[in-house]
């Protein structure tokens, strides 16, 4: 990759600006743990793993910030609360709390170097757990097949290569000839802005459609496979995943295609019984009645507008990760 999404150097977050992408590189360096709260709200960072890896490192920012304990504690509750559907955020942060729990007589400061510690290692872990999921995954990618993927769940939503772009990037380096319809995805344009440029720059051959395109292309034959990633797997293996995943699994079921999700362990929770527990964001009514400040909806207009939707494991055919393949449906 000739880019990187996100890195610490000398108590500096520093995040690759998704929301310029593909137009503008930009780096953001951040200080302040607010800020980063921020950049995870209007999805400068984004991606359920990246945004786990990013919330790792507020905490330190937070332990360089806060007075006391007390100050602390409430710091790492408001950034577990940026998002709510991406269980990596949680799963991070949990992790941050825990060590505050079993160091208590610990200030901030005596806790940082244990956090950043915590952070480098969850940062690590996920660069290795894309390319263990790239590994797994490009068992099931034949010579000669057309995937197609939504949203982006690549180098750009993680802290490696990716999940569901990992499988492509490890079946393209191993010399399979792979094609890729990218969809568009509505309303933020994650294929289009993200994965289509990420795919583009690694010489993969892309192909950008519309989201409306997906079902069409499946009908004639196009695709082979559908890969995806996640936002939570839920223990009954639900998805919930980037709106208009749903219609994708439903549109797959329906023509006999493959519906792959690739996650690392991170992106498991086994603490939520089913896809009906699972907290779906709701995003700002401006994300759909405008593009780039301009309306394309007319003023006054009722609003609907779910980032995530749940995929039940009905209609999943395997979930791919750094540990295995797992089929919901034996
Ligand atoms: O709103 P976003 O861009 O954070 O949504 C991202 C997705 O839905 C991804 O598919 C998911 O986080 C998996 S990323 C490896």
């Amino acid at each position: 990759m000739n880019f990187y999404t996100l890195d610490y150097k000398d108590d500096n977050l520093m995040l690759l600006d998704q929301t310029l992408l593909p137009g503008e590189t930009k780096y953001l360096q951040l200080t302040d743990y607010v800020e980063v709260i921020e950049a995870i709200k209007r999805l400068s960072v984004r991606g359920a793993p990246a945004i786990g890896v990013a919330a790792a490192y507020a905490s330190v920012l937070a332990a360089n910030q806060a007075g006391n304990r007390q100050e602390l504690l409430k710091m790492l509750g408001e950034i577990k609360d940026a998002r709510p559907t991406a269980v990596n955020l949680a799963w991070a942060i949990r992790q941050a709390e825990a060590l505050a729990d079993t160091n208590p007589e610990l200030s901030p400061a005596e806790l940082k170097p244990k956090l950043l510690e915590l952070a480098r290692e969850i940062h690590e872990d996920d660069v290795r757990m894309c390319a263990r999921i790239g590994q797994n995954g490009a068992e099931l990618i034949k010579d000669g097949m057309t995937i197609m993927t939504h949203c982006n769940a690549g180098a750009l939503a993680t802290a490696g290569i990716g999940t569901a772009l990992a499988v492509i990037y490890t079946a393209h380096k191993q010399g399979k000839r792979i094609k890729v319809y990218a969809d568009e995805t509505r309303p933020l344009l994650q294929g289009a802005r993200l994965t289509a440029w990420e795919l583009a720059q690694e010489g993969v051959d892309v192909t950008l459609n519309t989201d409306s395109m997906a079902a069409y292309l499946m009908q004639q034959g196009e695709i082979d496979c559908v890969i995806t990633g996640a936002d939570r797997v839920a223990k009954n293996y639900d998805v919930a995943n980037k709106i208009g995943t749903y219609g994708l699994a439903v549109s797959a079921s329906y023509h006999n295609v493959p519906f792959y999700v690739a996650i690392p362990v991170s992106t498991y929770d086994s603490d939520c019984p089913s896809g009906k527990e699972i907290e779906i964001e709701m995003r700002d009514s401006k994300e759909i009645t405008e593009w780039g400040g301009i309306r394309t909806a007319p003023e006054g207009v009722k609003t609907y507008s779910p980032a995530f939707d749940v995929t039940p494991h009905k209609l999943v055919s395997a979930i791919i990760t750094d540990q295995g393949i797992i089929r919901p449906n034996p």
